[in-house]
């Protein structure tokens, strides 16, 4: 108490805070250390899509007791970033923000929602594009410009499902792109980067992606290309292997990228539950140099079954075995190497845009893009009005007060979000709670417990690093992977 009084007499921040991370050709770079970042994410959308609702004015963003419970575990698991699909731009989201900055934890947002009116619409998209429409995007950026942990915007999500749909609608997506770019530049004290996230449909994938990272000739300053190129990839099944997967098309695919490229979802749950062995390949040699990491999909327990927490309403959670093994997987890796390699000088070119990108027939393969609707250049000059504003806040009390239970039925005793030092990011080890060794998979390896030595490392400012990991294990993984004969998917 009397320390904190001490640093606001001395003009401190509130919180410690997260480095905001820049692009820098294909990779993300913390700006301070010249070190590259690799995602190592989940997609948190507690309530499913019944989460966001704008008439009982919530989103996954908008409750602290929720957030607090929910950074705790993802901390305890060694993320260091969510994804976010719907967020309700008018809401509060200064204490969630301030939770998973502090947790160390940067955020990925979606702009867009399902609803109509929040999203472009995959069948008549030209219907779909309109001043209030982009209203809407424009103040989720508001809303989260501020955050320094602000990572990214998704301009658009699977908009492009099947080739169908990617006759007219890559050019409005690449036009969002623009606009959201236009209003970042005007609006936001730091550049953030704004980039689509794709299906991993092969028959569209490489067009998506040749359409939205090519530049336009004489466009100023390229506004229309995308910042990053984002994939939902369910390749990977069970005990898979990077061959099998097709992890290695997408390596070639992808290797020459003038932008960083990660899985914006991935976590194929056939068979159930997960293994979870692309772990140690998706942070592995094979892939880094090409892939900035990814986002397991998902948090919480819904219909569709991907959930690593199962919770029936707010409040009490129970963790299911999924969370143990990606905790085991996540384990395995070293971080230190992971996260604080210097970027590799490399200057990756890209495509001018011209049809001869496009080799699918049906795609669209026009670079004009549609200009912006009636109202919008207006909104974009002179900002959204009112203009949703966030700002880091004081949290005063760490601990979670919802009951977590193991698979097992125990409770997590002392479960606590671990305020991390100014620019550490999470990373294994940095929260230790009571899981329930044996809960976990028969594979891994040693119990869960044995974070608990290293949780006053969370304190140390190379927090990061402070888990040094054997490689042996992801060497081993990868050994045993490759007695797997590969076909492609
Ligand atoms: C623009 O967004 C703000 C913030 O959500 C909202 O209050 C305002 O009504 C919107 N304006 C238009 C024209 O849609
Ligand atoms: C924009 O793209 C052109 C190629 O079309 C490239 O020469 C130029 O350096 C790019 N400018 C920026 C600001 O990225
Ligand atoms: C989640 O919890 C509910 C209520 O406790 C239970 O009925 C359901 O079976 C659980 N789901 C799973 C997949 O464990
Ligand atoms: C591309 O789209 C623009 C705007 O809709 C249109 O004027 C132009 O004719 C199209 N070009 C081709 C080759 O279809």
């Amino acid at each position: 108490m009397l320390i904190h009084s001490a640093l606001i007499a001395l003009g401190a921040t509130l919180a410690a805070a997260v480095q905001p991370l820049e692009v820098r050709n294909n990779h993300f770079v913390n700006p301070k250390t010249g070190n590259r970042f690799q995602i190592v994410g989940v997609a948190y959308q507690p309530g499913g899509a019944a989460g966001y609702n704008p008439e009982l004015k919530r989103d996954p963003l908008s409750d602290k007791d929720i957030c607090l419970r929910d950074a705790a575990l993802l901390q305890v698991m060694g993320v260091n970033a969510i994804r976010v699909y719907n967020l309700n731009p008018d809401l509060n989201h200064d204490e969630c923000a301030s939770i998973f900055n502090a947790a160390g934890m940067y955020m990925l947002l979606d702009v867009n929602s399902p609803l109509v009116g929040e999203s472009l619409n995959s069948w008549e998209v030209w219907t779909s594009y309109y001043a209030s429409y982009l209203n809407r995007t424009f103040a989720v950026v508001e809303a989260f410009k501020n955050y320094p942990n602000t990572l990214a915007f998704f301009s658009g999500n699977e908009v492009i499902d099947k080739l169908e749909s990617a006759a007219a609608v890559p050019r409005y997506v690449r036009a969002v792109t623009r606009d959201l770019k236009e209003y970042i530049k005007k609006h936001s004290d730091r550049p953030i980067p704004v980039g689509y996230s794709a299906a991993d449909v092969r028959e569209i994938l490489w067009d998506s992606y040749n359409y939205f990272t090519c530049q336009i000739e004489g466009e100023e300053d390229n506004m229309s290309q995308g910042d990053l190129f984002a994939l939902n990839s369910y390749s990977w099944c069970g005990e898979s292997s990077f061959k099998e997967a097709s992890y290695d098309d997408l390596v070639e695919g992808f290797k020459n990228s003038p932008v960083p490229i990660f899985f914006s979802e991935f976590g194929c749950n056939t068979p159930s539950p997960r293994p979870f062995t692309e772990i140690g390949t998706i942070y592995g040699p094979q892939m880094t140099d090409a892939f900035s990491g990814g986002i397991v999909y998902e948090y919480t327990q819904e219909p569709n079954n991907y959930g690593l927490v199962n919770m029936t309403d707010d409040g009490p959670a129970t963790l299911m075995k999924d969370f143990y093994t990606l905790t085991d997987q996540y384990k395995k890796l070293d971080f230190s190497k992971i996260q604080d390699t210097k970027v590799a000088a490399n200057n990756n070119k890209a495509a001018v845009c011209s049809p001869k990108l496009i080799t699918t027939k049906g795609f669209d393969s026009n670079f004009t893009l549609p200009v912006l609707p009636p109202g919008a250049q207006k909104i974009i000059d002179n900002g959204v009005s009112p203009k949703p504003s966030g700002k880091l806040v004081e949290i005063k009390d760490w601990k979670v007060k919802y009951t977590v239970h193991n698979a097992d039925g125990s409770v997590l005793q002392n479960l606590a979000v671990k305020p991390l030092a100014d620019d550490a990011t999470n990373a294994p080890g940095s929260n230790s709670a009571s899981l329930t060794a044996g809960a976990g998979t028969s594979s891994s390896s040693g119990s869960s417990t044995d974070t608990a030595d290293s949780a006053a490392a969370s304190e140390s400012k190379e927090n990061a690093a402070a888990v040094p990991r054997s490689a042996a294990a992801v060497l081993g993984a990868m050994a045993a992977f490759a007695v797997f004969a590969g076909f492609a998917i």
